[in-house]
């Protein structure tokens, strides 16, 4: 309120939506399509809200980031097996000291936020961000792009032969069963993750690409779900929540760039494309909104720096003390 304007307010609730964005969640919340075994608030309403330095325990204790290696079944009893890295990425990439995580909100149009954000040690984007014809705005570094099964997939989004890809290390992931059985998994993936990888690595064998392993999508999962005071969507965490958890566990400090929306909010969706739904922001199949209060929760920034440039600070998991 007053000078400032408004920030994201850390107890955003579903009941604050629309009408017609509360049907879009309601109808996603009903849904289980991935087996969630968990159901509601784990504490109950009267649970103890955790201090920002709690979260951060709680994610860097009981998150692993962890990914896909050719010798984990049943992945090595396939013939493209070899494909897969012979490491984790938590010991091919890092450690870095500064980080920038930057989302692909409507709202870095005009931010002027590039020179910033091209001053850190690495940058993740997401999925089919552009940083061409966009520098000003977003920088022009790409450390690493974390890409879902189903951009893979698309015919628009032409994953195998766009240059768009080719820059940094690639890593994907694909929504899996809750179980996280990798057999389960294989046999039915969202969107033909697999296939589409073989592929790839055939075209550019020299480029780095990890598959991030189910366990770590749901593990965030479970973090956001026992923190909140409602039942969350039983769908996975969104490439950005996904991305700034991964990114903890790589980076001193990690700042998310328009992940929680500044005075440039918009309802455009992407910086890059003429496309407006606010369920870009406020979330619909995602539990985005909650990733945003966990956010918001953990942030070291202040709200000035949320409400002028977007930006939200995050200790990496190698500096806080547990
Ligand atoms: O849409 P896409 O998943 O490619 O965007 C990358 C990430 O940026 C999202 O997963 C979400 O976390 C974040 N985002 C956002 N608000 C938007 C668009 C994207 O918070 N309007």
């Amino acid at each position: 309120h007053g000078l400032l304007g408004e920030v994201w307010d850390d107890e955003m609730s579903t009941s604050r939506l629309s009408t017609r964005m509360k049907k879009v969640v309601q109808n996603y919340q009903a849904m289980n399509k991935y087996g969630v075994k968990i159901s509601g608030p784990v504490g109950g309403p009267s649970q103890p809200k955790l201090s920002g330095p709690e979260l951060l325990c709680q994610l860097k204790h009981k998150v692993e980031v962890v990914s896909l290696t050719a010798d984990l079944h049943p992945f090595s009893m396939l013939p493209w097996a070899s494909q897969l890295p012979a490491q984790q990425l938590t010991s091919e990439l890092g450690p870095f000291k500064s980080c920038a995580v930057v989302s692909s909100a409507g709202s870095l149009r005009n931010s002027g936020l590039g020179k910033e954000i091209d001053s850190h040690d690495a940058i993740l984007r997401f999925n089919a961000a552009p940083t061409s014809g966009f520098e000003k705005d977003v920088g022009s570094k790409t450390t690493m792009r974390l890409i879902n099964s189903q951009v893979m997939a698309s015919e628009e989004h032409r994953f195998l032969s766009s240059s768009l890809y080719s820059s940094g290390v690639l890593l994907a992931w694909d929504p899996a069963p809750f179980s996280s059985d990798l057999t389960q998994w294989l046999n039915r993936t969202d969107y033909p993750i697999f296939t589409q990888y073989q592929r790839y690595r055939r075209l550019h064998p020299q480029q780095p690409f990890f598959i991030l392993h189910p366990r770590f999508e749901w593990q965030v999962w479970q973090r956001v779900q026992e923190n909140m005071a409602e039942s969350i969507q039983k769908n996975p965490p969104s490439s950005g929540f996904l991305g700034t958890v991964l990114m903890m566990s790589l980076c001193e400090v990690v700042h998310v760039y328009e992940f929680l929306p500044s005075k440039r909010k918009t309802e455009l969706c992407h910086y890059y494309q003429h496309f407006y739904d606010a369920a870009c922001t406020l979330g619909a199949y995602h539990p985005l909104l909650y990733e945003k209060n966990l956010v918001k929760r953990m942030n070291r920034g202040s709200d000035h720096d949320i409400y002028s440039l977007g930006r939200v600070t995050l200790p990496g998991f190698s500096v806080v003390n547990c």
